[in-house]
Order: C-alpha cells, then structure tokens, then sequence
C-alpha cells in the first residue's frame, strides 16, 4: 500500500501535528507526513517536527505584505517539491485565497475547535459557554473557500460542565481532536471517503448507538 503524502500546515503550538505524527507512525496507518510548513518561524510546532525528523519549511507571510497569491505560489512551490497529495491545516492561521482552496478541492482538511456548523470563527469555547450550549466538540472538515465550511469528515463531542472555563472546556475539547484528526485523515488517505455536494460518505464508518443528552436528570 502506498501511503498519502500529506503536508501538515501550522503556525503555531502545533498539537494536532504531534496527534497526527504519532498515528502515521504506526505501520498500517494510510498517510505519511512528508512535510510540515509554517507561515510563522517561531511557531512552536516547527520543533516538533524536526524533533520527528520531518522536513519543515517556512513560508513567512510577512515577507509577502498583503499580496496573497504570492505567498499561496511560495506554499504551492514547497507543496509541489514534496510531492505532495493531501493537505491538513493544523492550527493554520492565515486566510486562504479561493484560488488555491479550489486548486486543492477534496484533497485539504481543516480541525475547527466546535461542533459546525456552530460557531465558526475565532474564540469558540468562550462562545460556546456564552451561549450556554451543553455539547461542544470539534470537527476535521474539508477546506473550501468560504472559511470554517465544507463537508464534514468526523466530529467529536463533549459534555460541556457547569463548571467549565475557557480553559478547562477548551482542554477537553483539544483531546477530542487528537483523537479524530488522525482518524479522519486515516479515512481519507485511503479512500473510505467520498464527498457528495455538501456531505461526506464513509464506506464502513462504524456509528456508535445511541444519543449524547446532557445532563442526566
Ligand atoms: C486547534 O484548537 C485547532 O482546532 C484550531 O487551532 C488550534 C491549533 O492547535 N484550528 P495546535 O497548534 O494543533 O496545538
């Protein structure tokens, strides 16, 4: 079996590229991470890699002042170099020109720290607690050009405590994504996932029974 070439996208702390390393380090696991860019030099997520001994590069977008397409040629460049076939935005905090989503339709995915279609955006956790939701969770997604959109792959979910902060919420939820980024990209990577219009099919995704209601009474 021959595995993906996946580029992980980060720009800073980079956890879920440490998720995603580990699982492709298991033998049977479908992809490989050929390389880890940052748009950032000092994203913390660049040692982890070379820790792991993959290839980083560095695509600084402040070299590149507010002309995007040039900085998306740069990424393309280095994406092309590896070989690259799947892309995985990890924390990747720079906003994506149309162009180059489409270029990569159906071969990029994104983790967002919420249940989408619910809040999109920045600050979910604290959003989530505002408006009082009692499940919140995450969702690896694929990337299209309208931002935190596109058909879902996985997603996973947590009670949400009545005693929870930012904090204590948005740890819970970051081991939810450890666990589904590398399992969607497993199921991506090979094959088991085709996009129709708006929806993912998975080709034997085993749902669990039952319903997730919070709290008991
Ligand atoms: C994660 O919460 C992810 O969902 C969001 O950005 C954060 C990145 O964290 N897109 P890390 O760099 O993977 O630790």
């Amino acid at each position: 079996m021959s595995r993906k070439r996946v580029a992980v996208l980060i720009s800073g702390r980079g956890s879920n590229l440490a998720a995603l390393i580990r699982a492709a380090h298991e033998a049977t696991y479908p992809a490989e991470i050929s390389l880890v860019v940052s748009n950032r030099p000092e994203a913390a997520g660049l040692s982890i890699a070379r820790a792991a001994g993959l290839a980083t590069e560095v695509v600084d977008h402040a070299a590149f002042g507010a002309d995007r397409p040039a900085f998306e040629r740069a990424l393309e460049r280095r994406l092309n170099t590896y070989g690259v076939e799947l892309v995985c935005l990890a924390g990747f905090m720079r906003i994506l020109t149309a162009d180059f989503v489409n270029q990569w339709h159906g071969r990029m995915l994104n983790i967002h720290p919420a249940l989408l279609p619910a809040f999109k955006g920045l600050d979910t956790h604290r959003r989530a607690l505002d408006a009082g939701v009692k499940i919140h969770g995450a969702t690896v997604h694929f990337v299209v050009p309208e931002t935190d959109s596109g058909p879902i792959v996985m997603q996973g979910a947590v009670a949400v405590r009545p005693d929870d902060n930012e904090a204590t919420l948005a740890a819970r939820v970051l081991a939810v994504e450890h666990r589904i980024y590398p399992a969607a990209l497993k199921l991506v990577a090979s094959g088991r996932v085709r996009v129709d219009g708006a929806r993912c099919h998975v080709s034997d995704g085993r749902v669990p029974d039952g319903d997730f209601i919070v709290p008991h009474a």
